[in-house]
């Protein structure tokens, strides 16, 4: 394993649930120190490809590695060199912010899990909180414990699965200020969302999920080029990455992979 090699590699990953054909070749790299977003409608398969990722589910062909170990013949590597913070938190709300940090700093067999759990709670501006119930804080503050708690152990890759659906505006900034420390500290961080101002805000690269395959890749200056900047007024209006998501995508967002070709060319769309 190499600096340059790629910190995740994803060739031809496929992935069925009982003939529901979700992942259909998924392709691609993400460099160390990097953060890649991959952005995807609801049902597009980004919690799919995660847990293949983590090595919760096993795909149907293709090969991934994380920080040069495969997936499917080299799991425990794999596992020993991510966290994964998932779409719904693993924060036990009867125990304090501190207490969840020491379980599992104390899951991991790391020493001084105190040291450990104080050091994470300063990071992440928990410290007064920290011999609170994390049943009493709000929903920014549970989402930085939770991600803080999957940096116990110091991944070199980390997950974030929609990392911050459900959060009002002011702690989306707050998890997007920590996820922004991540990665300036030069943890790898492979981040789902299905916002746009997010991927914007955060990504170095964005790559687009969307019926089973990647259908964009590259950072933001790349996917601006593949529409025309308008010309509106005399000043050119570059577009958003909202409306480059939507003209990829096309019409009808929020639909899932289709289950058969025939679906696929299927112009119905609500109005
Ligand atoms: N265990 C399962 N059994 C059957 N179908 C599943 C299973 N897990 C996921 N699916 C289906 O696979 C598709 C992709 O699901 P997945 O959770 O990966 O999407 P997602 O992109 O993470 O969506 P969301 O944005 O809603 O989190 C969906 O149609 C989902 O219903
Ligand atoms: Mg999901």
């Amino acid at each position: 394993m190499t600096m340059t090699e790629p910190a995740i590699s994803v060739r031809g990953i496929e992935k069925s649930y009982q003939g529901l054909h979700v992942l259909r070749g998924v392709d691609f790299d993400v460099a160390r120190g990097s953060v890649f977003a991959l952005l995807g409608s609801n049902g597009a398969g980004k919690t799919t490809l995660v847990r293949i990722l983590s090595t919760l589910l096993r795909a149907d062909a293709g090969t991934a590695t994380v920080d040069g170990h495969d997936v499917s013949t080299d799991p425990l590597r794999v596992r020993e060199a991510i966290s994964l913070t998932g779409q719904f938190a693993a924060v036990d709300e009867v125990l304090t912010g501190r207490e969840n940090l020491v379980l599992v700093a104390k899951l991991r067999h790391l020493p001084d899990p105190g040291g450990i759990a104080d050091a994470l709670l300063a990071r992440f501006r928990l410290a007064e909180a920290g011999s609170r119930r994390a049943g009493t804080y709000s929903g920014g503050m549970r989402r930085r414990l939770d991600i803080a708690m999957s940096l116990v152990g110091d991944p070199t890759v980390i997950y974030l699965d929609e990392p911050t659906t459900g959060l009002d505006p002011e702690s989306r900034i707050e998890v997007w200020d920590v996820i922004k420390e991540l990665a300036r500290g030069g943890t790898t961080v492979l981040l789902t969302t299905q916002y746009l101002d997010e991927a914007e805000q955060l990504a170095d690269r964005i790559a687009i999920l969307h019926q089973g395959r990647i259908i964009a890749n590259g950072t933001l200056a790349e996917l601006k080029q593949l529409l025309p900047a308008a010309k509106v007024e005399y000043v050119e209006k570059q577009p958003t990455l909202e409306e480059i998501f939507l003209t990829l995508v096309g019409p009808s967002t929020g639909s899932g992979p289709s289950t058969g070709s025939g679906t696929q060319h299927s112009k119905e769309k609500a109005a």
